[in-house]
Formats: structure tokens, sequence, C-alpha cells
């Protein structure tokens, strides 16, 4: 998107906004699916957890994707966005037997990672196909937070637990129709990534009912120049290979499922905000935006960059800046970044806003969350209003702590 553009959205819209490009995120899905090309059967389940604005979705079915969904809230939303049920898979972690019956209630493909799940799943419901999420022991990813394929990890049933996991199918009779990994987010090596789907497909050759093998996702974007990123045309045609041998091996031609967060709407997004103030301290030139981990998270929780530039002034002299939030804790953006002179008031741009970012948006400091856009067919079209005063008081109860009911409470 142009700075004008952007500059144009601060301006009619207010701030902090954020913004999404609708053509960003038709590309990178055409580069994913053109990336594996060969393969004769591809699914794209979007990971609705890093953006889940219904617009959003409803954008997603018209590209032609599914949804990977990991509560029965997000299940309800893809839904509500029109999605079919068989183009919903359900992968959650640590969730009760119930919530899962709820999911395959509204007829979504439901994957299990725990052994104890599984088997009373399968016990009650052995004509439902089930999914199996495996962990391949495989750290393909790079912050530990993110990386969920190690031997510590909360997520997936270990491979060294293959033998308990076919006794319970044995004695359950229940039906296994697709196989999962994924091995966290931020691939930096391709064959670390290639090492782990041969894993998976030894694995894969125990089950003689499988339609689809989902291979997870956590395919690495730039987040500055000179980045790295996961060279998905490469790994597409290197897999796509593995992935067509093991079918003929296997005699079926089955489905290669991927569900991509990160590499479909992060570099789509932009998180516009206003400089309330500069302030030159002993030590460094803050500047303070209308803004704060509140709103984007990710530098304070992860150490994750986002490129900061300063759309109001982008000829200006390039100056050393260190931009915070007005949140009362620490909330660094950046530190000691290079920006064009920032003036109060100048608007600043956070880039790679697309993914985890509103979605870890919450109300800390009782401040509201901020408006959506979609810029779609060259319009801005508001996809979420701003918070009000109201969204800070709905669902908050006051008691009326003088009426007399209130000492009957109190006993
Ligand atoms: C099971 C699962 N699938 C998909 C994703 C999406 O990962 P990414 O946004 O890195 O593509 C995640 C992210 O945490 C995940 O846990």
């Amino acid at each position: 998107m142009l700075n004008s553009q952007l500059l144009k959205i601060a301006e009619n819209f207010g701030s902090p906004v954020y913004v999404y490009d609708a053509e960003k995120i038709a590309f990178q899905y055409k580069r994913l699916t053109d990336a594996f090309i060969e393969v004769k059967h591809l699914k794209i389940n979007y990971a609705v957890k890093a953006l889940s604005n219904i617009s959003v979705l409803k954008y997603f079915n018209i590209l032609g994707a599914g949804i990977d969904t990991v509560s029965i809230q997000e299940v309800q939303l893809g839904l509500a966005a029109g999605f079919l049920p068989e183009q919903i898979i359900f992968t959650p972690n640590g969730v009760s037997l119930s919530e899962i019956e709820e999911a395959t209630k509204l007829g979504v493909q439901i994957n299990i990672d725990n052994l104890s799940i599984l088997e009373q799943f399968g016990t009650k419901h052995p004509h439902i196909p089930v999914c199996i999420r495996i962990n391949p022991h495989v750290m393909a990813g790079g912050n530990s937070n993110i990386s969920v394929g190690h031997i510590d990890s909360k997520f997936g049933i270990s491979i060294h637990q293959i033998p308990h996991l076919l006794r319970i199918i044995e004695n359950t009779k229940m039906n296994i129709n697709g196989i999962h990994m994924h091995t966290g987010s931020d691939i930096l090596d391709i064959d670390v990534f290639l090492y782990a789907s041969e894993i998976l497909f030894e694995t894969a050759k125990q089950f003689k009912n499988l339609e689809f093998i989902d291979f997870g996702s956590g395919f690495k974007v730039p987040y500055k120049i000179g980045d790295i990123e996961t060279n998905i045309e490469e790994l597409g045609k290197k897999l796509s290979e593995k992935f067509n041998s093991f079918c003929k091996e296997y005699g079926k031609d089955l489905t290669l499922a991927f569900e991509p967060g990160k590499f479909l709407v992060s570099e789509a997004g932009y998180f516009l905000t206003h400089v309330n103030a500069v302030k030159q301290t002993t030590s460094t030139v803050f500047a303070q935006v209308d803004s704060g981990f509140n709103h984007l998270i990710r530098p304070m929780l992860y150490g994750s960059h986002h490129d900061i530039i300063n759309i109001s002034n982008p000829k200006g002299r390039e100056r050393f800046y260190t931009v915070v939030g007005y949140i009362c804790e620490t909330d660094t953006f950046g530190n000691n970044r290079r920006i064009n002179e920032i003036n109060e008031g100048d608007v600043l741009c956070f880039k790679n806003a697309g993914a985890y970012c509103f979605s870890m948006s919450s109300n800390y400091n009782s401040r509201y969350r901020p408006a959506e856009i979609l810029w779609h067919n060259k319009k801005a079209h508001l996809i979420r209003q701003r918070e009000t005063f109201d969204d800070i008081l709905k669902n908050q109860v006051e008691i009326d702590f003088k009426s007399k009911e209130d000492k009957v409470l109190v006993g």
C-alpha cells in the first residue's frame, strides 16, 4: 500500500487503526498454491487465530481456502463467515472432551493431540473420523515460545507413543482419516522441515484409511530488509516430490494440507498510530504513540521486530528514536530505531501487523481496542469499529453497595 493511502486512512478513521491489504493476502495465497502446483489435492486451511475478523475470513472463503481453528468460538466464527463444516479443521490443545464433542456436533473435522482424550473419544464415538496430531520432536521454528515440536512441548502425540496410539485405535475401532504435525513458527531451515515430514510419512504408513496429511505451518516471513524467510517455492518443489511419491507407495491420492497464519496475513497488515509526544531524556529520544502493548504485544511478548516508519515525514532527516506506547508499564515497540524526523502529531506505521496483532489485543489500562480496515479494490472498508466506553463497561456488573439487599449478601 502507498503511504498516501495509509495517511488518508489515519486521517479519516483516526488512530490507532489496523489496515489489511486484501491484494497482498491474495498474492500470498496464490504464492503458496503455486508452490504446490504439482500436488493433485491441496488444501490451505488459514489459521484463524492469526487474524480473526469475520470479513477477513469471508475473503479467505472467496479465495478458496478452508480454515484451521483452535477453539469452539473460532469454529462458530468460521461457520458464521460462511465456511462449510467440511472446510473447517479443529486443532485444539488442552481443551475438554466436551468441547471436542461440541465441534463434532457442528460437523467439522477434528484433530486430537492427546492419548487420554483420544481413548475417551474413540470409545464413545468410534465412527467419527479423527485426525491425529503427531509431535515429531523436530525443532524447525525460531522463538522457543512458538517452537512446538520439541521434546518438552505440550503439543502433539509423541512419535515414541505410536505403539500406544495404535493400541487405542485397535481397541476402539476408531477411524483415523488424517495425520498432522506442526513443528512451530518461523521455519528457517527447509531441510529440517523436510526431515520432520519424512517422520510423518513413516508414521502415516501405519494408518490404512488416511484421506489427508497436514503439515501444519510456521512459514517464516521477512520482518526487515535482508531478513531470512522460508523459501516457499523451494519447499513446495521438494515436499511435493516427496508427497507424490509417498502417495504412490500408499496407493491413494491423499490431500496435502497446510494451515498457515503468518505467511498469509503478516505482511498485509499495517498498524497506524499518532505520535502523542517526543520526549528527550538524558539517554535517548522517545517517540510516544497513542497505543501500547495492549494493541500490539508481539515486541514485548516475543521480542519480535516490526519496522516502524514515519509516513508523515518520509523525506525528513533520519534520527534515532526509541518508540514506546502510553501504557503504564514498559511498552517498547522498538529501541534505537533510525526513523525520519518525528514531530508530535506525525503518523507512525508499524509493518507486518497482520498476524497475531489485533487478535492478541486487550483492554489493558481500560483503553479501547482499535478499529480495523480492509483495503479492497482501492477502497478502505471499515471492518471493525473502534471500541467505545460502552465496550469497557459491557459485561461488568455493578454492585449497589448502598442497597439493603447487599447487607443480606454479606450476611
Ligand atoms: C497448530 C497450529 N497451526 C497453525 C499455526 C499457524 O502458524 P503460523 O502463523 O506460524 O503460520 C499455529 C500457530 O501457532 C499452530 O499452533
